[in-house]
């Protein structure tokens, strides 16, 4: 055997090692999720959504209980910012759905868990819009507020 072709062996070796390596590890986390859920399509971090109501979605507006959020009836878990906790600027979003305050920009209560948006502005529907997005990126989704749907 020549130098050459043990170079070539040896790069082949690493070479198989790292693809097996990424093969395997990939696998191993697709048999975790499998095994930690009974949906076929489940991720990782999937976790068993739920309907709220008002009246369950409002009990969720302190840390020691979890404090959701609803935007447009869908309810994110918002418990790391502390901006919802009890002395936090966005508290009075905590247990409510915001969608209609976060249209308006307003801090007014009486909208709170208002869900008619007939009358809004486009750009007013957008801003809710680019909330959803920031949302869906930053926390999880818990569940769905069932009155929403019945508003729309
Ligand atoms: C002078 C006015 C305002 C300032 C300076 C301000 C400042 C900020 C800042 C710095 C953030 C990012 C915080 C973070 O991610 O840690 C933020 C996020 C946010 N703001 Fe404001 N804001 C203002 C007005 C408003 C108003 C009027 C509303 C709604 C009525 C609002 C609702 C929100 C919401 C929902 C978030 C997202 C928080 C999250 O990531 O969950 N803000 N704001």
């Amino acid at each position: 055997m020549d130098f050459t072709t043990i170079l070539i062996l040896l790069a082949a070796l690493v070479g198989g090692f790292f693809v097996y390596k990424n093969f395997f590890s990939k696998k191993k986390v697709n048999v975790d999720s499998d095994s930690d859920s009974d949906s076929d399509e489940g991720t990782a971090e999937e976790i068993e959504k739920k309907e709220f109501t008002l009246e369950t979605l409002a009990k969720h507006n302190n840390a020691a209980n979890k404090i959701y959020v609803s935007l447009k009836g869908i309810v994110y878990d918002v418990t790391e910012n502390d901006l919802y906790a009890p002395d936090g600027k966005y508290n009075m979003f905590a247990g409510k759905d915001a969608t209609y305050n976060l249209a308006k920009g307003t801090f007014d209560a009486a909208t709170l868990n208002k869900m008619d948006l007939t009358g809004l502005k486009r750009s007013e529907k957008e801003e809710v819009d680019n909330y959803s997005e920031h949302y869906e990126m930053k926390y999880t989704e818990v569940g769905w507020l069932k009155e929403w749907k019945k508003s729309e």
